[in-house]
């Protein structure tokens, strides 16, 4: 069948993900894998599935497991909006709509405010799921400058000056794929810099909670309520495999938002739902947290020690207090893709940093490193052989570079 023919312009623009080829390579057996970005399995209560599912089950009943309000199972809603506030972040429980993962806001993002050649202000890089997200709506995307702390506020006021900005998109806390963060002073001009453009920010919060040192920040949500789309996920804190997402948004949106997801799916599954609201409500959360941070604080600092010890000069990297990713930059000129395949078989996988740029030929000097996965012991043998590939491709190509 001709798929040309078939396809809406829209698909047919879309590109298939080369990083999809290299997490296949990376789960090969023998591999040591720090190119994926998912949660350690032993960070899932799993231990208390059991009794959750119980407790869910002979409180609610059937309810559970019937279709229920596109906006969100109310018991959930309503436990999300104490956490929230615990957080800063004041919602009331209709304020809240309940999403499968946090994908699915900015799937629902993408449809309703994007049109064909609309201006969208990203990091880059980025989040590559929001690229993928935003992508089929023709965005045009405009680059924020930013360096170690975050996005540089002046350049967010410069881009909104020129007022043709949709929305910007952030990931502020220990972001994917470089592990920064937006350090405060930078969040208290963003928020202000948002108020006084009247622009709309969507802030993806997935990782915040995942802080292994140093003290927590405000959201810029909790600094700028009316002009911010906030997007959480039980994915990094309960279980991935339940999708279960949420976001507080502004009036106006939060309709179509509903309206959106009303097409895609009906609603989030209930039984999910219900389970991550006795989490929340049942206190789970606040037990399993501590669990969580203690299993990723050592594999950050394995990873952090490692690539002092064994990465060749010239290169740098992010340090962050929390999160899953650490962001390895090389001297300019050089491609991490040249001894990727080196470091393949060596047995051992990291991303090249190009993915996560919306153009062609930007970051290819980068490296994204997950530490999540990988125990501490193969976290520094991964690390090492990276470096010895980095070592060899230096030795050939490298000095030409200098
Ligand atoms: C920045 C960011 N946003 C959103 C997501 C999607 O998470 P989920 O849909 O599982 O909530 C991820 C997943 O890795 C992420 O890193």
């Amino acid at each position: 069948m001709d798929d040309n023919r078939l396809l809406a312009p829209r698909t047919a623009g879309l590109q298939v993900s080369a990083l999809r080829e290299i997490l296949k390579v990376a789960n090969r057996p023998g591999m040591i894998s720090l190119a994926g970005g998912i949660p350690a399995p032993e960070s899932f209560p799993l231990p208390i599935m059991a009794e959750l599912t119980r407790s869910v089950l002979s409180r609610y009943g059937a309810a559970a497991l019937q279709y229920d309000a596109t906006e969100g199972f109310g018991p959930l809603r309503e436990a999300l909006t104490g956490y929230l506030a615990a957080k800063g972040i004041s919602a009331a429980t209709d304020e809240i709509l309940i999403t499968s993962g946090s994908q699915g806001v900015l799937d629902a993002i993408g449809k309703i405010l994007i049109g064909r050649g609309d201006e969208v202000a990203i990091e880059a890089p980025t989040y590559l799921g929001a690229l993928q997200a935003f992508n089929p709506y023709g965005p045009r995307y405009v680059c924020l400058e930013a360096d170690d702390q975050g996005v540089l506020p002046d350049s967010l006021e410069r881009v909104l000056a020129a007022g043709r900005i949709k929305f910007i998109y952030l990931v502020p806390t220990f972001q994917n794929p470089t592990g920064r963060t937006i350090d405060l002073a930078r969040r208290v001009r963003i928020a202000e810099t948002l108020q006084r453009h009247d622009a709309l920010l969507v802030e993806d919060d997935p990782y915040s909670e995942l802080r292994y040192m140093g003290s927590d920040l405000p959201s810029i949500k909790s600094l700028a309520p009316d002009h911010v789309v906030y997007v959480g996920t039980f994915s990094k804190i309960l279980a991935p495999g339940l999708r279960v997402g949420y976001c507080v948004a502004p009036e106006a949106i939060r309709r179509w938002l509903i309206i959106s997801k009303q097409g895609v799916d009906l609603h989030t599954s209930t039984l999910g739902q219900a389970l991550a609201g006795e989490y929340l409500s049942g206190g789970h959360l606040e037990r399993q947290l501590p669990l969580i941070r203690d299993l990723y604080r050592p594999k950050l600092k394995a990873i952090l020690s490692a690539l002092a010890r064994y990465l060749p000069g010239g290169f740098t990297w992010s340090k962050p207090e929390g999160g899953m990713f650490v962001w390895v930059e090389g001297i300019r000129g050089l491609d991490t893709s040249a001894f990727y395949r080196a470091a393949i078989e060596r047995n051992a996988a990291f991303v090249p940093g190009k993915y996560f740029y919306p153009g062609p030929n930007q970051g290819l000097e980068t490296m994204r490193l997950n530490f999540t996965m990988a125990t501490e012991e193969n976290i520094d043998r991964a690390v090492k052989r990276i470096a010895e590939s980095a070592q060899d491709f230096h030795q050939v190509d490298l000095r030409a570079l200098r």
